[in-house]
């Protein structure tokens, strides 16, 4: 089975081609990144208008590099939400219209369930059970896998997630965007221990989590800070990482313990930063990854994660539906 994948849940549009028998061929990725930049922040207008520009374009672009043609395509994933709802609409309206026009079958992904699934994509397949870390600029999440497509959400941010966090303190430092790639370049010339940070929720049982108020510590550093040199920039940054993986690192560790799992996969945006993947080396578990270039948002997870749910029998009306909102708990388990 060939799927094309399609994601256009924010500021990045992906295509890629999934195929039983050869895995991942032709991932691109097309980034806004230098669209919003100016604005310090995704502009949802702008980038559904950008999703509609680019997204046939790169289509033929993965046919051409996968020397196939739209013909040979069994079945299209795209991604239905969560997400930015215009910019869903785009690749849901073309994903659905083209599979109509080649009768083909067509399905809506979730897409932190593609984020989770992309660590089934690195060479060793890591086994459920499991625990997921999700991290992403717009979600925090702690998720119980007892087997694929069947999920427990054990905790999750209750306000910003750790990939916003990064973004808006990066922005506070006066940083470009997206901010976790940024804060975690001028880091590596800090000195974490040089400000004590507040590292939320982590005396308590919970594995929720709670980030605004970093953001707000981090505000009221600089507001206090007289003069901020380069070096200052660089130790405020380099504090705020170590706060946030410090965190992440002991609510994984809470999550592990009290599901009693031997395997953590971590996945989303965050996931490609190195601090917060030296620090998870000190859980006494393995510890799972997506390839590098599949932690932030694809086209490759979708097509991946379409692939798993047609092969195991999902099917879905032609109804065009995106949710900006939609839980993981809430899927079908027709996957094993
Ligand atoms: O998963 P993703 O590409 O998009 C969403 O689904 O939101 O995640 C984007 C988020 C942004 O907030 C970005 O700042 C963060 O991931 N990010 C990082 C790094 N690379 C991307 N955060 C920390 N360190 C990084 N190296
Ligand atoms: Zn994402």
């Amino acid at each position: 089975m060939l799927v094309l994948g399609i994601e256009t849940s924010c500021d990045e549009t992906g295509v890629a081609l999934y195929s039983s028998e050869r895995g991942l061929v032709a991932p691109i990725v097309y980034s806004q990144t230098e669209l919003h930049a100016k604005y310090g922040g995704v502009v949802p207008e702008l980038a559904s208008r950008d999703h509609v520009r680019k997204l046939i374009p790169l289509i033929r672009q993965a046919l051409f590099e996968a020397s196939m043609t739209v013909k040979e395509i069994d079945a299209i994933a795209y991604t239905a939400g969560p997400g930015l709802i215009g910019s869903l609409m785009v690749g849901a309206t073309i994903g659905r219209t083209l599979a109509w026009s080649l009768q083909i079958p067509s399905i809506g992904v979730h897409h932190m369930e593609a984020h989770l699934l992309a660590s089934l994509l690195s060479s060793e397949r890591p086994k459920p059970p499991f625990v997921a870390l999700l991290v992403s600029g717009g979600h925090t999440q702690l998720v119980y896998v007892e087997q694929i497509g069947k999920y427990k959400l054990l905790g999750q941010s209750l306000d910003d997630a750790a990939g916003e966090a990064f973004d808006k303190t990066a922005k506070l430092l006066g940083l470009g965007y997206p901010g976790g790639p940024e804060i975690s370049r001028v880091a590596q010339q800090g000195n974490s221990s040089r400000f004590k940070l507040p590292q939320p929720l982590t005396d308590k049982p919970t594995l929720n989590f709670s980030f605004s108020g970093l953001k707000t510590a981090v505000r009221n550093l600089i507001a206090k800070t007289s003069s901020m040199t380069e070096q200052t920039k660089a130790d405020i940054a380099a504090s705020f990482e170590l706060a946030v993986t410090e965190t992440l690192h002991k609510k994984c560790k809470q999550a592990i313990e009290q599901t009693r799992a031997n395997t953590l996969i971590v996945s989303g945006g965050v996931a490609a930063n190195s601090t917060l993947r030296e620090t998870l080396q000190k859980l006494s578990c393995e510890v799972h990854y997506p390839p590098q270039e599949l932690c932030t948002d694809n086209g490759a997870m979708i097509a991946f994660a379409g692939h798993e749910r047609l092969q195991s029998g999902f099917i879905e009306p032609l109804k065009i539906s995106t949710s900006a909102r939609w839980e993981i708990e809430s899927l079908p388990s027709t996957l094993t």
